[in-house]
């Protein structure tokens, strides 16, 4: 299989870890519901090919996300290997659920938004920190790791613009509550590369350096990639992607998929970085699950090496 012709660039980082969440971000917004096996194999397939992370599911209410209902299904056949991959939890009902499966890493998600905050999670800005912080409280007390992520950073389909200082605001909240690492969610895919610097700097003069944040680009207006640049240019080392570029969220009509994964280690390879993942393998993975999906892959690369 073709691979990029390397032309490393000494000013980047010589590694990048990329957080896979195809089986969580791609697979939630599925019309069709995938069959457990099928998500466990993968999970399995994606690890295989080197993916260091790989979000597993979602321990969020049944009715709101019917296509994870299965969380627990796929991470008890996950069995040992499921234990260090992180899962989504949005309160103390989900963060249960992972504690009896004897998880490691959970992520909650806040918004930076008012209406997606109410719409995502039923509650307001306020509230939403009320429900993560005995969440976070009791996951770091039973040793566990907690992400954060910050959706609707760049943009939101029901406010419009979002202003820098709120999301600086509600990722600060997040940290402060004791998460490790922040993840910078375009969860509409509107931002363009001046936005990622002034968000990244605002970040940075909060007293949050690039290495506590990664960042979470969703492809919809084709901007992810030249985004994803422009953040390792600045120091970010850690992105998150989606094997074949599945992905949106059910809650915000104007989410497509994730940054493809394919396609960031693509560009990564071809600067000379690191990330341990085998793309022959990769896009194996995305052409097997195209089959599941019955719809091709919107990745460029796995549509050039299929
Ligand atoms: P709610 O209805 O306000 O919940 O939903 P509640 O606390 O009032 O509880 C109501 C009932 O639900 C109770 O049961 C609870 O036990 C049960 P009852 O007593 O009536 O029988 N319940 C649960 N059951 C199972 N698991 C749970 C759970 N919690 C409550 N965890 C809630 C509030 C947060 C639960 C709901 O709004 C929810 O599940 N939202 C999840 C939405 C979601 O998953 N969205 C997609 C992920 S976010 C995303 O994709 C963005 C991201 O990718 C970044 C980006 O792109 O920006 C991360
Ligand atoms: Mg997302």
């Amino acid at each position: 299989m073709r691979t990029p012709q390397v032309v490393p660039d000494p000013s980047l980082p010589e590694r990048v870890t990329i957080y896979e969440v195809g089986p969580r971000d791609g697979l939630q917004n599925e019309s069709s519901i995938v069959p457990a096996a099928v998500k466990v194999e993968f999970v399995q397939r994606l690890l295989a090919a080197g993916l260091p992370v790989v979000e597993a599911t979602s321990f969020v209410h049944p009715k709101w996300v019917p296509q994870l209902a299965d969380a627990a299904e796929v991470m008890d056949a996950l069995g040992e290997a499921g234990r260090r991959l992180p899962v989504l939890v949005p309160n103390e009902r989900g963060l249960d659920r992972a504690l009896e499966l004897g998880l490691q890493h959970v992520a909650i998600f806040g918004s930076a938004t008012e209406t997606f905050a109410r719409k995502n999670l039923n509650r307001g800005l306020d509230d939403q920190m009320a429900m993560f912080e005995p969440v976070v409280a009791r996951a770091r007390e039973a040793g566990l790791d907690v992400r954060a992520y910050v959706s609707m950073c760049f943009g939101d389909p029901w406010e419009g613009d979002v202003p820098i200082e709120q999301v600086v605001t509600v990722g600060r909240q997040l940290v402060d509550l004791g998460a490790s690492q922040l993840s910078l969610g375009d969860t509409i895919g509107v931002g363009t590369a001046g936005h990622v610097s002034a968000l990244l700097d605002a970040f940075n003069a909060a007293g949050l350096p690039d290495d506590v944040l990664a960042m979470h680009f969703h492809d919809t207006y084709g901007q992810a990639l030249a985004n994803a640049r422009v953040a390792l240019q600045h120091g970010v080392t850690t992105f998150d992607a989606s094997a074949g570029g599945l992905g949106g969220c059910p809650y915000a009509d104007s989410a497509t998929g994730n940054l493809a994964t394919e396609d960031l280690v693509w560009m990564l390879h071809g600067l000379g970085i690191e990330t341990g993942v085998d793309l022959a393998a990769l896009v194996a993975t995305s052409t097997w699950m195209e089959g599941h999906l019955g719809r091709p892959s919107p990745s460029r690369v796995v549509n050039a090496l299929r």
